[in-house]
């Protein structure tokens, strides 16, 4: 650990800054230089270096995120808007991210709001639909912002079992709509199942159900899945139906702890949403943003490294005759036979963090993507564990 830290430190630090003009300031980050790197981090004495980030010697494959980022696009970017701290978030900075996701996506400036990490804006689309009516979703979903909004008694969930396959049971949640429905709240690619929707079923839904009340598809994972473009519910939005999509920075960009996140909506939708939304990203977030947004080389290497890190957690499944879902994103979800909390306990003893159980699934285990080192860590660990 102590080793990738000092590379990752050395890596940023002798790259320096590309930012035109940021030359002058870069130096005064110096402590970031390689030439320190090692003296420099802990960046104070009394500091644990393991105060972020994995814990040493940790596998940390219990929350999704994406090790293989920051970028040095985003890095890069950082450590120039570190050097401007002492600023607030400029609306220059924050235009041009909107301008940037709009322009990939096809959509007006308008019609982005970018937030501190998907979840301040799926929070705040919890607060908006919560007291119009219940949330209806699938009985597995990334329930956090609903719940938030359920726990200041603002919003109730209207859970609908999965189907057979456990994928996200679309005719039983159109069902479900009605003139009184608060909202929809869709996952796709789904979390904790790591299924995918299948594009023209989902699409065809979200349209028939937009017309009766607002949809929202929460697309953390999208860049994930095979085919991003076909899978994405972006296009409806333009079409004029009721639909908002959310995305984050914090998957496939590797950037959970720097806190980026956005939707697309219609332009009142997102003057809703920006209304509602309680704070405004920092600039080290958003000048990240900004850098790796369209950094194509890095999201081509981090999916395929987290494709290859599946792949490995496939096969190791596969070979025990274990069920598992097939994901398109960077976890996987399979009945391991046994509790999923004592699985989760028996690899936290070898220092290896997975998820433990999701409500009744009790049997069912969710380990994230992360370093090929670690993830071969996990697919070592799991014969013994279930053997144990
Ligand atoms: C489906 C889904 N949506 C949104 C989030 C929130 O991510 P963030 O707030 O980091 O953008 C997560 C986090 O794991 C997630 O799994």
């Amino acid at each position: 650990m102590t080793i990738n830290l000092t590379r990752r430190l050395m890596l940023t630090g002798a790259m320096g800054s590309s930012i035109a003009g940021a030359a002058a300031c870069v130096s005064s980050v110096g402590a970031v230089k390689p030439a320190v790197a090692e003296a420099a981090f802990p960046p104070k004495a009394g500091i644990d270096p393991y105060l972020l980030g994995p814990k040493e010697g940790v596998a940390l494959l219990s929350r999704n995120e994406n090790p293989y980022g920051p970028s040095k696009s985003a890095l890069d970017m950082i450590e120039y808007a570190a050097t401007k701290g002492a600023f607030y978030t400029s609306r220059d900075a924050q235009v041009k991210l909107v301008e940037m996701i709009a322009e990939k996506n096809g959509v007006a400036p308008e019609q982005v709001v970018v937030t501190t990490g998907s979840g301040e804006v799926l929070s705040a689309i919890a607060l908006i639909y919560g007291p119009k009516g219940p949330i209806v979703a699938p009985r597995l979903f990334w329930d956090t912002t609903a719940l938030y909004a359920v726990n200041l008694g603002l919003a109730e969930i209207q859970r609908v079992p999965l189907a057979a396959d456990m994928s996200i049971d679309l005719p039983a949640i159109e069902a479900a709509v009605t003139d009184q429905t608060g909202l929809v709240q869709l996952c796709n690619p789904n979390n904790p199942t790591g299924l995918v929707s299948d594009a023209a079923t989902l699409q065809a839904a979200v349209k028939r159900m937009a017309a009766k009340t607002t949809v929202l598809v929460d697309e953390a994972y999208i860049e994930l899945s095979d085919d991003p473009a076909a899978n994405s519910c972006v296009p409806l939005i333009n079409a004029g139906h009721d639909v908002i999509v959310t995305r984050t920075f914090s998957k496939i960009y590797g950037m959970a702890g720097v806190r980026v996140g956005y939707s697309i909506s219609s332009a009142e939708t997102a003057e809703k949403i920006r209304a509602t939304a309680m704070s405004w990203s920092p600039s080290l977030s958003i000048a990240a943003a900004i850098g790796c947004y369209n950094d194509e080389k890095f999201l081509a290497m981090s999916r395929s490294k987290i494709q290859e890190a599946r792949e490995m957690v496939n096969a190791t499944v596969d070979t025990l005759g274990l069920t598992r879902l097939p994901s398109q994103t960077n976890f996987v979800y399979f009945k391991s036979g046994q509790e999923a909390n004592d699985v989760q306990q028996a690899m936290a003893e070898k220092k290896i963090s997975i998820r433990g159980q999701y409500m009744d699934y009790n049997e069912w285990t969710r380990v994230s993507m992360g370093k090929i080192a670690d993830v071969e860590r996990f697919c070592k660990a799991l014969p013994e564990v279930l053997r144990a």
